[in-house]
């Protein structure tokens, strides 16, 4: 009696062990969700990103900032690049109006190279694109080669007034950083590794312009920024600069996915007040100084940050849907 009972027990145990997978994945996701569908879908991406990035290097900030303002609001879902006629969506939130068109162009292009082979066309869903296209602009512009977890359906709602309030801003202090990261379930780790991705695109004047001209209130210049690079931002941002003129986040290597950021930032060269808060705390500035001395370190912490930003809120089953322009819900 007592035997069967604890093969019974050892039993259940192990069915226990077989249904719950182990926490180093995500049970929605795989890596391999198209393999029969669209066994070649990897490179049918990395094809078409890699051919638009040959003709704008915009290609690579502008995709990847597209991935995490999707993922931020109503999860990564695609609804960041839904098109509404009467300008109420999430991209024509005050927050995403300076998301480059070269982003949106980079999935339009690789969904249309998905869709002409007969066997993927409107299987692949243009969050999952968006993802492999986002992994694929890293690792052209130098950066970490990773595995992308697929499987992410496309939301049907995208809304302007769901923006506010999800995206963090330029004027964020370390304590609002860390805090909207949370809201997401990303550590401080998470945020200061992320905040890497700062390490290639550009900035408009208006977002850093109050550190060199305005800073509290007086005329003066943030004491946190180095000063020679200040005068260079002077140079380059005008008072009166025409607001479309835009300078490199990472002064040193701005096309290379590197660690140079985290190097600018123990100089005082941190373009944004968001970045060179990054610094502000004992805890953070030991994880900026140890991606700063090391290049390894900080690929490796980019990639499983980024690995969870691309969970967040996924729909998978039944929730959401393939997209068939990329533009617009079915
Ligand atoms: C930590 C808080 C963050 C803040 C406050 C922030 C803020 C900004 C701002 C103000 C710009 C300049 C936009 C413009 O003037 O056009 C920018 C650009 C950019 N951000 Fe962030 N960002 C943050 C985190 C991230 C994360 C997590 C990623 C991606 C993983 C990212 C990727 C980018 C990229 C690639 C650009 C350059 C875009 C381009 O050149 O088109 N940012 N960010
Ligand atoms: C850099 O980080 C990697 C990954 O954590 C580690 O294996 C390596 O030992 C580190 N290198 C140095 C010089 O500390």
């Amino acid at each position: 009696m007592e035997t069967t009972f604890s093969i019974l027990y050892l039993l259940i145990i192990s069915l226990f062990l077989l249904i719950i997978p182990p926490n180093h994945c995500f049970p929605q996701l795989k890596h391999d969700y198209y393999r029969k569908s669209c066994p070649n879908i990897e490179s049918i991406v990395h094809h078409a990103v890699k051919k638009k990035l040959k003709q704008t290097s915009v290609t690579a900030p502008a995709t990847l900032r597209l991935f995490f303002h999707d993922c931020f609001v109503h999860g990564c879902d695609a609804s960041v690049m839904i098109a509404s006629p009467n300008g109420n969506a999430e991209k024509d939130a005050p927050d995403d109006l300076s998301l480059a068109g070269d982003g949106f162009d980079t999935v339009i292009r690789a969904k249309a190279a998905v869709d002409s082979v007969s066997r993927c066309k409107n299987k692949v869903s243009c969050a999952d694109i968006l993802a492999l296209a986002t992994r694929d602009v890293i690792l052209l512009s130098g950066g970490p080669n990773y595995k992308v977890e697929l499987g992410r359906r496309d939301g049907r709602i995208s809304r302007k007034a769901s923006v506010k309030g999800h995206l963090p801003h330029a004027h964020f202090n370390y304590n609002q950083l860390k805090a909207l990261f949370a809201t997401h379930g990303l550590s401080q780790v998470d945020l200061i590794a992320l905040s890497g991705a700062h390490t290639i695109g550009f900035s408009h004047c208006r977002q850093f312009s109050k550190r060199i001209y305005n800073y509290n209130s007086q005329s003066s210049i943030d004491p946190t920024l180095h000063q020679g690079y200040a005068k260079e931002l002077q140079l380059k941002c005008p008072r009166h600069v025409d607001p479309r003129v835009a300078v490199a986040l990472d002064p040193t290597t701005p096309l290379a996915f590197d660690n140079a950021f985290y190097k600018n930032l123990q100089q005082g060269k941190g373009l944004l007040s968001s970045d060179q808060a990054l610094l502000a705390t004992k805890k953070s500035k030991r994880v900026v100084n140890a991606f700063a001395s090391n290049n390894t370190l900080f690929e490796r912490l980019f990639v499983a940050a980024i690995t969870k930003l691309g969970r967040l809120g996924v729909k998978t089953g039944n929730h959401g849907e393939i997209r068939r322009d990329c533009r617009f819900p079915n």
